[in-house]
């Protein structure tokens, strides 16, 4: 029940459009954006099987877990854990699910802000083959009016999609256009790797180097699978309670983390090549990087400029809509929580929440370039944005993760958690070793790399 209106919880219209709206929440900035981005960080393909290895291994058992418990409970992460577990601290974990979506939406805004003005750019012919592209980012980002200004227009439109509700918002429009993206992303794939010097790039992407590799690294990728996949902070549990009891958990999981880790894998195999053919370093240039490269390439598309301005245009406005159906999901976390557990009108949530995310985004629109302390944090060394997105967008999805699988695995128990994933049809495939994965695999492998954290601070 809906206690603000008194009808039914809204649900899902078919198990497709539940896996297309979960995607949705999944494939975004985190795969085109920031797959790339802390890959070149990371040493390229080192990180890369690493990453594979956490999206299988850890990531994948925690989409189900999180699944489970928003169904089974058909609430917020804050009502679900009470559910669950009554009257103890673990209410907390859903609270911190609440927390990290609000913090990791203000900055989300900003970069998919970003985007908006690319799609006008692009359409105005902005990047013609001769056009510095580093340079017209510098003036994006840098600009406070126009980024405080994009980092507005994407939030209101956030709060737009998340005021019409689970059906007529998140579902409509989720349908059509994750799969165009996905062909686009296809054919830039094979644009940037027929560009002069992508061997190089293909060779940092593929050919591991595992004297890269450290605790770092592998907290890395384990951060930005849980980021990726939108795990660690209850937008899988909030998505999962408005599916049926009729619809089966296990394979919906597994479509939603292999299209998220195809369109990641498609989004290096566009940006590396790029990298190495314009000559520039994987790993520098923060979190402008994807845009100055994705850019040059674009417009490279002939015939000029025509080809680039298509191409630029339209591949923009796909991103664009990949990030909304993400930072829907994000602003729903906090919306339904206030729903459910405050009693507020879902207009009057995702407006108030929408609003303390824009307003708590403007240091991170701030941050690249518009003012000097934000753009580089003194003792910190990156800008605010970037921090914002290792402090919450990495640490807390980790840590939020490790509670629930610990949670799931232990406290409320592996067999209730079967027994819901049986409610439609009695099976449970893989049940034994997603028991093991969840109860074992995640809490080990995620409680390890934090300690190797840990040490490594106070060792150096
Ligand atoms: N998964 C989204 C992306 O890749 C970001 C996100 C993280 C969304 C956490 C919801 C929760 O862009």
């Amino acid at each position: 029940m809906d206690p603000a209106t008194g009808q039914p919880r809204d649900t899902w219209g078919s198990k497709a459009a539940f896996i297309l709206a979960a995607a949705g929440s999944a494939i975004g900035l985190g795969n085109i954006w920031g797959f790339p981005t802390v890959a070149g960080q990371n040493g390229g393909a080192a990180f890369l099987l690493i990453y594979l290895a956490a999206v299988a291994f850890i990531g994948a058992p925690v989409m189900l877990a999180e699944l489970i418990v928003g169904r089974k409970t058909g609430l917020n992460p804050v009502g679900a854990f009470k559910a669950l577990a009554p009257r103890t601290a673990w209410v907390f974990v859903g609270g911190l699910g609440v927390l990290t979506g609000l913090a990791i939406l203000s900055f989300y805004s900003v970069i998919a802000g970003w985007t908006l003005s690319y799609i006008f750019k692009s359409a105005i012919g902005t990047f013609g083959p001769e056009a510095d592209t580093a340079a017209i980012f510098a003036e994006v980002a840098g600009n406070p009016i126009r980024a405080i200004g994009w980092h507005f227009a994407f939030m209101a439109l956030t709060i737009y999609v998340v005021l019409g509700g689970v059906r007529d918002g998140i579902e409509r429009w989720t349908k059509v256009l994750m799969p165009v993206l996905f062909v686009l992303l296809a054919a830039l794939a094979v644009r940037a790797v027929t560009l002069s010097g992508a061997a190089e790039g293909l060779e940092f992407y593929f050919k591991p180097d595992f004297s890269k590799v450290n605790g770092s690294v592998v907290l890395a990728a384990i951060g930005q699978a849980f980021f990726s996949l939108s795990l660690g902070m209850g937008a899988m549990i909030t998505y999962g309670s408005y599916v049926s009891k009729r619809d089966d958990l296990v394979s919906s999981a597994a479509w939603v983390t292999a299209f998220d880790t195809s369109i990641a894998i498609l989004a290096g195999l566009i940006i590396f090549p790029t990298l190495f053919h314009a000559g520039l370093e994987p790993g520098v240039g923060g979190p402008g990087m994807v845009f100055v490269v994705l850019t040059s390439l674009l417009s490279s598309i002939p015939p000029a400029p025509w080809g680039g301005i298509v191409f630029g245009t339209g591949f923009f406005m796909l991103l664009g809509i990949a990030a909304l159906t993400s930072s829907v999901s994000l602003l729903e976390v906090p919306t339904s929580w206030a729903v459910d557990e405050r009693g507020w009108s879902r207009k009057r949530a995702a407006l108030l929440l929408g609003a303390i995310a824009f307003l708590l985004g403007i240091p991170s629109a701030l941050a690249n370039g518009a003012v000097p302390w934000l753009t580089s944090l003194p003792g910190v060394g990156t800008d605010f944005l970037s921090f914002l997105f290792t402090l919450f967008g990495q640490y807390s999805l980790v840590i939020g993760a490790l509670l629930i699988s610990l949670f799931v695995g232990w406290v409320w128990g592996v067999q209730a958690a079967g027994e819901e994933v049986r409610e439609n049809d009695g099976k449970f495939p893989l049940g034994r070793l997603w028991a093991f994965l969840i109860r074992f695999i995640c809490p080990i492998a995620i409680m390890a790399i934090l300690l190797n954290l840990v040490w490594g601070l106070f060792g150096a």
